[in-house]
């Protein structure tokens, strides 16, 4: 597992108006969407590309596009769906999948209670959206989901990890054989005892929907 934590100034100013409990849902979603689009960027630096030619005005050139099939993205409901239009912003022939997932307050164990994604992810790279990876456990469960699928290569993009959570996700991973990476725009200190980030941002499901 690769751990890229996007270190840019953009990022950091971003993330730290997230973090002020005074700013409200609207400032709230409007960032976490500019904050995604930054992440994309990173997020996508081994997107799988085809060689081809173009002609500019000038003369002909070489470039590239995206392969087929296309790049899979899945929001994590409710709090990923946040972060799906800065994602498919920068991927907008990416096709989308959702996954809804929930953690008991109590336990702490990450529930499935709902799924809408492609049967067959053979060949697929998949970008996986979820703004808080606090104990990995949601994360873990939705990277297995997705190669049982038979997924190729995966990306999760976060806003914020805990160090926890980051060791968790690793072991519970050790066995997988797809690469997977996650990009966060910062790694906290730690977990305080509800399972929570600290300092973090709060609960974004709440900041972004609540
Ligand atoms: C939050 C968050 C992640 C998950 C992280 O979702 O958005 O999905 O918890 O926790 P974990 O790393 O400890 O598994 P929540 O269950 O609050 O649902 P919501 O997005 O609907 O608010």
């Amino acid at each position: 597992m690769r751990i890229h934590v996007a270190d840019h100034p953009l990022v950091a100013h971003k993330l730290t108006v997230l973090r002020d409990t005074t700013t409200d849902s609207p400032t709230f979603r409007r960032l976490t969407d500019e904050l995604v689009t930054l992440l994309a960027y990173e997020a996508t630096r081994d997107v799988r590309t085809e060689p081809v030619a173009v002609q500019t005005p000038v003369a002909s050139a070489r470039g590239v596009k995206l392969a087929a099939p296309k790049p899979v993205v899945v929001p994590i409901l409710r709090a990923g769906l946040g972060m799906l239009e800065g994602m498919v912003r920068l991927l907008p022939t990416a096709e989308v999948g959702f996954l809804g997932m929930v953690r008991d307050e109590h336990t702490l164990k990450a529930s499935t209670y709902a799924q809408r994604i492609p049967e067959n992810l053979s060949g697929r790279q998949c970008y996986v959206l979820d703004p808080m990876l606090a104990t990995g456990g949601t994360l873990a469960d939705a990277v297995s989901f997705l190669v049982d699928r038979g997924a190729d290569h995966i990306t999760a993009v976060c806003l914020l990890a805990a160090p926890e959570g980051l060791a968790n996700l690793e072991r519970r991973l050790a066995s997988v054989d797809v690469p997977v990476t996650i990009v966060t725009a910062a790694v906290d200190e730690h977990l305080n005892d509800h399972g929570f980030i600290v300092p973090g941002l709060g609960d974004a499901g709440d900041r972004l929907y609540g």
